[in-house]
């Protein structure tokens, strides 16, 4: 791998996929036009009582697949709004196995994979969720694992989700890149101890919370700098999605 020379170098990077690799906001614009001036309200009401579930479950002890938790957020959500429609239920579940990655997604990986630099997606997902995300993406070429937290049965911010990654990769944790777009979880993993990059895509405030990230971004686009690529990618390596 080319680096700049004073940049770390790391053993690998891990990606969170929803928010980061992938748009959660997807099934619900699939589905607009059933929704009407609901769509936005959905998307935030789906994703905040979809997080607070892994958080309240995990503080509770009691685990279920985030398949689960998605379905129950969504109804929550669904309930909160006073949309009673079993077919668009089915269809936004359905969608989310299928949800579409952000385009700078791909840019970004195939610049890291043409530069040697191992690529993992460590996620709250169930691994079967994740694989058909990347599946139908077109991502499978760019990626060269899947971590769940279903391998311990907790959530993020659970310090043993984000040891999966020292494991998976065999590196001590500050020589492996961890990159979120949430940035709960990327102060998280900083708090852990791996190099972490928060792609701040909605130009979020700081959290106050424990750890700092090395470096913020607007996009997937701005990390090949801050692992100090040089290399440029062909485009030829970029799939279209
Ligand atoms: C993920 O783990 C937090 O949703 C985020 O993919």
């Amino acid at each position: 791998m080319n680096t700049r020379p004073g940049t770390t170098f790391a053993a690998a990077c891990v990606f969170d996929a929803y928010g980061t690799l992938f748009d959660f906001s997807g099934p619900v614009a699939r589905c607009a036009a059933s929704l009407g001036g609901n769509a936005g309200a959905l998307v935030a009401l789906w994703r905040d009582k979809q997080l607070q579930y892994t958080w309240l479950r995990s503080l509770q002890g009691h685990y279920v697949p985030f398949t689960r938790v998605t379905a129950d957020a969504l109804d929550y959500a669904l309930d909160a709004l006073g949309i009673d429609d079993p077919s668009l239920r089915d269809e936004l579940l359905t969608l989310y196995a299928v949800v579409p990655a952000f385009p700078d997604a791909a840019r970004a990986l195939a610049h890291l994979k043409a530069a040697g630099v191992r690529t993992f997606i460590l996620s709250n997902g169930t691994s079967a969720m994740l694989e058909s995300a990347v599946r139908a993406a077109g991502l499978s070429p760019l990626i060269d694992g899947v971590l769940s937290v279903e391998a311990v049965g907790v959530y993020k911010p659970d310090p043993r989700v984000y040891r999966l990654a020292v494991d998976a990769v065999g590196a001590t944790a500050g020589r492996i890149a961890f990159v979120s777009a949430n940035g709960w979880d990327a102060y998280a993993a900083a708090a852990f101890g791996l190099q972490t990059f928060w792609c701040n895509r909605a130009g979020q405030p700081s959290e106050r919370l424990p750890g700092t990230p090395a470096r913020q971004i607007l996009s997937l686009d701005g990390l090949p700098e801050c692992l100090g690529l040089t290399n440029e990618v062909p485009t030829t390596a970029i799939p279209e999605i």
